[in-house]
């Protein structure tokens, strides 16, 4: 088999060594179009059948309070493609599932492996993992945030749009960890978003204004409004995501019934955006709630790509955090 090295790859240089990945926020505009670059180019390289593998040795442990099929599946194999290892660690069969200070599992665990990935429900807790592991800590999702989600989608924006800077994205539905996260993601790199939610389900007013400061800085705006029709307007990019998350499912019928009304993205909402846009989903979907099923199986839905450039995307990450 032909193998090739970070060399002649000729991957972006990002010293993001031992650097933990909790939200888009620590990393800067440089960094993140530096990781989109080099995921680029490990996907070619995977897409020739060239293997690469610099994190031979490497263990990456992914800890897994909540479910998950993209992240997990999209972790696991990145890391055996990049020559290394991953363990699945169901919070179910570890002990802080009996109470084991997280401060303790950090470091113990930072005794066997390189590196950790964890899905949780507070982010206070991927926090306080990272503060006492010595290896680098990935956030593979909380209640607040979803980074490797955004650096997948905005992988897919660029191999679809050909850039990400200038563009508009119009994030329709609940102000959650997905929309704090394509919120910060899209001020970082220069990217317009607009998220429309219903009143009581408005994103995070500490994260809105921690992303304007970064929409300073990049000259991008962000707009909260709760008429969809207003955020959809001459978009390039359409985000939806779903109504109740993990967690909520108990407040699933309120929440559909403060959004059902005017927060489904379906034909009638999507004909305001440009006529080439793309649609976004991080799945899972629930078709018919958020989505009308002529728009995710329709022709301007890159759903499947988008899911895909999450292996891709993390591969670039894991590079530079673990090497
Ligand atoms: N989008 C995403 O994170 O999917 P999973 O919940 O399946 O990991
Ligand atoms: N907002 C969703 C995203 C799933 C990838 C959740 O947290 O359940």
């Amino acid at each position: 088999m032909i193998t090739t090295t970070e060399k002649e790859l000729n991957l972006v240089e990002l010293n993001l060594k031992g650097k933990d990945f909790l939200t888009l926020a620590d990393f800067s505009e440089a960094e993140i179009l530096g990781l989109l670059e080099n995921a680029k180019k490990i996907k070619e390289a995977l897409r020739k059948g060239i293997a690469f593998q610099p994190l031979q040795g490497k263990n990456l442990g992914m800890i897994f309070e909540k479910s998950s099929t993209r992240t997990r599946v999209s972790f696991e194999t990145g890391m055996l493609q990049l020559g290394g290892h991953a363990l699945f660690l169901s919070s179910n069969d570890l002990q802080i599932g009996r109470g084991e200070p997280i401060s303790d599992t950090a470091q113990v665990l930072s005794e066997y492996l390189d590196g950790i990935m964890i899905r949780t429900f507070e982010h206070e807790k991927v926090e306080e993992l990272a503060k006492y592991a010595s290896i680098p800590v990935i956030n593979g999702l909380t209640d607040m945030f979803h980074p490797c989600q955004v650096l997948a989608d905005l992988l897919t924006i660029q191999e679809c749009k050909g850039k990400v800077k200038g563009l508009k994205m119009a994030y329709i539905g609940d102000g959650n960890n997905m929309a704090h996260s394509l919120m910060i993601g899209a001020a970082k790199v220069g990217m317009d978003i607009s998220i429309s939610s219903p009143n009581g389900y408005k994103p995070n007013e500490e994260v809105v204004k921690r992303a304007e400061g970064f929409a300073k800085e990049s000259g991008s705006t962000i707009v909260i409004t709760e008429n969809p029709v207003e955020a959809v307007t001459d978009a390039d990019i359409i985000y939806t995501d779903v109504w109740a998350s993990m967690g909520q499912e108990e407040e699933s019928q309120a929440r559909i019934q403060a959004f059902a009304a005017n927060y489904q993205v379906n034909e009638e909402l999507a004909k305001h955006a440009k006529d080439d846009y793309i649609f976004l989903h991080c799945l899972p979907a629930h078709r018919g709630e958020e989505v009308a099923a002529e728009i995710i199986d329709g022709s301007h839905s890159v759903i499947f790509q988008e899911a895909g450039n999450r292996m891709h995307a993390q591969k670039a990450l894991l590079v530079e955090v673990l090497k």
